[in-house]
């Protein structure tokens, strides 16, 4: 049973042989990822502080070490020189203080006079079991050495707002640091609030910014807010919206409102409509970050709150995404995976032929890690597609239905059901006359983009291990396929 008492029990007061133990059931795992960052023990969420300092990628996530539950957070420290490979740093921030007694949770990261300034929320909670968040700020410094500020640098809510105030992302424009946060107005609607400072210390409450979302969900967490080819973007994840067609069914929704640069003055954002970001089953909290190359960054947590996942067994749970380059096309964010992640790849096997009304195989295409891409044209089949991780009574299938123009990943036979409650499928529209399908296939995940990234489905399925089959089928017609596969390291 997890009691209060033993989510909030602190790493530091464990003994050894209790992480050891924990650390040997992850280790029998048959589900542990092989180029996904992971949790060593324990529960990874939100990506935090996605940042390029002192010549290195950082990259944090949200961490409870002692079970696969929400717990008492703390702000785990990954490092690397290519987004590909990534190093164990250690905990960077716990939550220790009385500003962050009951977790360090989420916010992001900023340079700033040669340090790396974290912002982010502590929560607390009083005798009452009330919420109270503050603000807080960490500092990195060259040598890697975080330190925390003594004291908060927000500790009031403002008026009009509950105490669902949280998760900052800072940004800098001239000589002015600005940072939105996720909150909840008193009559529990989601929005975002904007703050400014000139040193990061001292934050001025600008209000709230403007959208035409007036009512959308309870709560928006986890706000981004950044230019990317002169048009603003503002990525949240907003909670309580209803399904919608094929759209929203995940227990929570992660998406983004594409428009005019933000209005600092008139706080006011001028924009389309909310995209989803991915169409899969297991995608939250996104945070993006500007690299040195230019390019915007995208990685998110592959998971969502209150959902049970089979490798809770094991101690562990949740990963994070690939990272995702974003570009701008007619209206739309595309997210491609980005270029580095080619070093990963080993041999290539590679086909083209025609599938007419039948399932195929290839030799070479079978595996649990790796990278696969299929590009369909000329079809006059009524149905096809890819199975994947197809074993004896398993399978994982991402198929077309040109009837329809549907896309649609099923992981109804996947292996371990997980999060059936919100069905197995998810579908988008897709109405190309041809289709490309971008496959990164790790032992416990699916992340497919479609088109060059025009729509993305992140999945993670739970297959036995001899489930390593892939095959081709086309029903009702035929269709042209090339196709590659790389097994990845
Ligand atoms: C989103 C979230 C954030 C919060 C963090 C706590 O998944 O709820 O709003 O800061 O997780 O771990």
């Amino acid at each position: 049973m997890w009691t209060v008492e033993k989510r909030y029990r602190r790493i530091e007061e464990v003994e050894i042989e209790e992480i050891s133990n924990l650390m040997a059931k992850v280790k029998n795992c048959p589900w542990r990822q092989t180029f996904h960052i992971q949790p060593e023990i324990g529960l990874l969420n939100d990506p935090n502080g996605f940042s390029f300092y002192n010549g290195e990628y950082h990259l944090f996530y949200q961490w409870f070490p002692l079970g696969p539950v929400h717990g008492l957070k703390y702000w785990y420290h990954k490092k690397s020189k290519d987004l590909v490979n990534w190093e164990n740093v250690g905990i960077a921030i716990r939550p220790n203080d009385y500003f962050d007694s009951h977790g360090a949770y989420s916010g992001s990261a900023i340079e700033h006079n040669g340090n790396l300034y974290f912002f982010y929320t502590g929560n607390t909670r009083d005798e009452n079991w009330k919420r109270h968040p503050y603000q807080c700020i960490a500092v990195m410094d060259t040598n890697g050495h975080i330190t925390k500020m003594e004291k908060p640098v927000i500790s009031e809510i403002p008026k009009g707002y509950t105490d669902h105030f949280r998760d900052p992302k800072v940004w800098k424009e001239n000589d002015t640091f600005y940072a939105v946060f996720g909150a909840q107005r008193t009559e529990e609607t989601g929005c975002i609030l904007l703050y400014s400072s000139l040193d990061l210390i001292e934050w001025t409450f600008e209000g709230e910014v403007g959208t035409n979302l007036e009512k959308f969900g309870f709560m928006w967490e986890c706000p981004d807010y950044f230019e990317l080819q002169n048009q603003g973007v503002l990525v949240f994840s907003p909670q309580g919206i209803e399904p919608e067609g094929d759209k929203f069914q995940n227990i929570y929704q992660s998406g983004y409102v594409l428009g005019e640069r933000l209005d600092l003055e008139k706080k006011v954002l001028e924009h389309g409509q909310f995209i989803e970001l991915d169409r899969g089953f297991d995608f939250y909290a996104p945070q993006t970050m500007l690299d040195p190359k230019g390019r915007r960054i995208l990685v998110g947590w592959m998971g969502l709150p209150e959902i049970d996942y089979p490798t809770d067994k094991n101690e562990w749970a949740h990963c994070l995404t690939i990272p995702r380059e974003l570009s701008i096309h007619e209206g739309k964010l595309l997210q491609k995976p980005i270029k580095e992640l080619e070093k990963l790849r080993k041999e290539k096997v590679e086909i083209d032929t025609e599938i007419d009304n039948e399932t195929r195989r290839f030799k070479g295409f079978y595996g649990e890690s790796y990278e696969l891409s299929a590009e369909f044209t000329n079809f006059t089949a009524e149905e096809f597609g890819i199975e994947l991780r197809v074993g004896e009574n398993e399978k994982t299938t991402i198929k077309y239905d040109s009837r329809t123009k549907q896309v649609i990943f099923d992981r109804s036979l996947s292996g371990e059901p997980v999060g059936e409650a919100f069905g197995t499928e998810r579908k988008c529209t897709i109405g190309s006359s041809t289709l490309t399908f971008r496959i990164f296939v790790d032992t416990s995940s699916i992340e497919l983009f479609i088109n060059d990234g025009e729509e993305v489905f992140t999945g993670r399925i739970f297959p036995s291990k001899e489930s390593q089959g892939i095959q081709f089928y086309a029903k009702g017609g035929a269709v042209n396929l090339e196709t590659s596969l790389w097994q990845l390291d």
